[in-house]
């Protein structure tokens, strides 16, 4: 339909001046974008440049933003997903929506299932359309099989496989690749080509700089919830996109995306915590480690490899079925997190919102979170804002204002502000599961700091993360975990992000 009135190469979707706000927080600003027919477009950018919410205003997702879309050349403004589905777009989400239970087959055709004369779904020829189409990707699984049952790459990719028989002619992909094997990229890759070369166009988007590199035609970058720039992929490198990714200035972080860095691992250190076997099925097996004084360790895995788990597991979040952790020498016996944070351990989720109190102003948050410091002397307000200016102004916490609710302030300062309790209240090992996760890069730097600085104080760290640049960035050994196992320990020694992913 769409190719019918674009010619290969023409623009074929046009955004201008889009911006977008939630709650009165700018999200993006005066955003262009140009999709042409027939190409593949990386889309790159730190977490919460705006790469997803700009992609959902194209699928319908959102629909109150300003600026205008065309599509082929006609003004739209999509009110709905379906809206967008009936103009040819299509989009794979960050978050799989696979239905769990149903079979590959009923995934594959959701919402298409093929009915016979009486009106009901013709099971036979469903398996039968789900194998055909799939086997014509390259995807060898049984169409009967409940989804869920298999890993969770080939789930990705049959989510994939579903919006390309919707009929899409724009497929939008948010980070397909976080949870595919190398083999499964590979698979992923020679589909996409083949479907652009039938004139269909693509949206990647993705961490993977090499990917994206080799992938896409073109290549547009966001930052701080604005389009930055776009360039022929053939134009342009790594280091050309790291730049414009996260701006200049943050050397140690563009370190972490492009170099190799030293682990200054401290092997002489004092073992703080040990765990020896720990598992829990399905989830992770067998996980012996250590944690050192003074050393930041990092845990880096795929989505869906464990370490995520495994740390909400360290601190009683999650029960282990077998396995043992001691903690400055002495055995724990971690029934809950209330055993855990007794015996010297502190954890930071990943979803803050549980931790803090949105609507209470900053202040309150940081003497909530040190109460256990002034409650003995008595608290009174002024004495709480004069230690909250105190914590406000050492985390670097914008807006410096402390009576503003701490739900207004932007992800990484409301992180620096559940991270401050620790500053008083230093326990044994901290616990970090994706810290810096959506930040913007000023926010991920003083994150940064904050964490050195724990770390200088003698406290052992723990930092779990799907992102490589995260690890890279604050550890000083890193263990990888693939399938709920630790793979690889790289320990005093040069290492890079290839080297991470090669592990992983
Ligand atoms: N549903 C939402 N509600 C509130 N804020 C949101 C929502 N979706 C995204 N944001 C915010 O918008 C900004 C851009 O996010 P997003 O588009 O998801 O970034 P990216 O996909 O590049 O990581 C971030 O600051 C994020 O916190
Ligand atoms: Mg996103």
């Amino acid at each position: 339909m769409l190719d019918s009135v674009v010619a290969q190469g023409m623009p074929l979707l046009e955004l201008r001046g889009i911006s977008k706000s939630f709650g009165g927080v700018a999200a993006l600003t005066d955003v262009d974008f140009t999709l042409r027919a027939g190409e593949i477009h990386g889309l790159v950018g730190e977490n919460g440049a705006g790469k997803s919410t700009t992609m959902k205003i194209i699928a319908g997702v959102h629909a109150e933003y300003s600026g205008t879309m065309h599509l082929a050349g006609q003004p739209v403004h999509f009110r709905s997903a379906r809206d967008a589905k009936a103009h040819g777009i299509g989009m794979v989400h960050q978050e799989l929506s696979i239905v769990r239970d149903l079979s590959v087959a009923e995934n594959v055709l959701l919402g298409m299932q093929p009915v016979n004369r009486l009106g009901m779904i013709d099971y036979a020829a469903m398996y039968r359309i789900a194998e055909e189409q799939l086997k014509k990707l390259g995807i060898d699984v049984d169409p009967r099989q409940p989804i869920g049952a298999l890993p969770l790459g080939l789930q990705q990719l049959v989510e994939i496989a579903r919006v390309l028989f919707s009929g899409a002619r724009i497929i939008i992909l948010d980070e397909p690749t976080s949870a595919l094997s190398p083999p499964e990229v590979e698979k992923l890759f020679a589909i996409l080509r083949r479907v652009r070369a039938e004139g269909t166009s693509f949206v990647f988007i993705s961490h993977f700089l090499d990917d994206i590199l080799r992938i896409s035609d073109t290549v547009t970058i966001f930052r701080n919830g604005r389009r930055i720039e776009t360039a022929a992929a053939r134009d342009i490198d790594k280091g050309w996109i790291i730049e414009r990714m996260i701006g200049t200035g943050h050397e140690e972080l563009e370190e972490s995306y492009t170099g190799e860095i030293f682990l200054h691992s401290k092997p002489g250190a004092a073992v703080v915590m040990t765990t020896q076997g720990l598992t829990r099925e399905g989830l992770f097996q067998d996980i012996s480690l250590q944690v050192r004084a003074g050393e930041v360790l990092g845990i880096y895995g795929f989505m869906g490899s464990g370490q995520l788990e495994l740390a909400r597991a360290l601190f009683g979040k999650l029960s282990l079925e077998s396995g043992s952790m001691h903690v400055a020498g002495a055995k724990l016996r971690l029934r809950n997190t209330a055993d855990a944070r007794r015996a010297g351990l502190a954890f930071v989720p990943e979803s803050r919102r549980s931790m803090l109190f949105h609507l209470e102003p900053v202040y309150k948050n940081v003497s909530i979170a040190i109460l256990g410091r002034i409650s003995r002397l008595w608290v009174r307000p002024a004495a709480e804002r004069t230690i909250a200016h105190t914590h406000v102004k050492s985390l670097q916490i914008r807006p410096p204002l402390v009576d503003r609710p701490l739900g207004t302030l932007s992800g990484g300062n409301q992180q620096k502000v559940a991270l401050a309790k620790w500053l008083t209240h230093l326990p044994k090992v901290l616990l970090l599961s994706e810290p810096t996760r959506g930040m913007d890069v000023g926010a991920k730097d003083d994150v940064l700091k904050i964490v050195r600085g724990l770390r200088e104080q003698g406290i052992g760290v723990v930092v779990v993360s799907t992102e490589p640049e995260t690890v890279l960035s604050m550890a000083d050994r890193i263990l990888v975990m693939k399938r709920g196992r630790i793979t690889q320990e790289f320990a005093g020694e040069v290492v890079s992000k290839d080297r991470l992913l090669a592990a992983a």
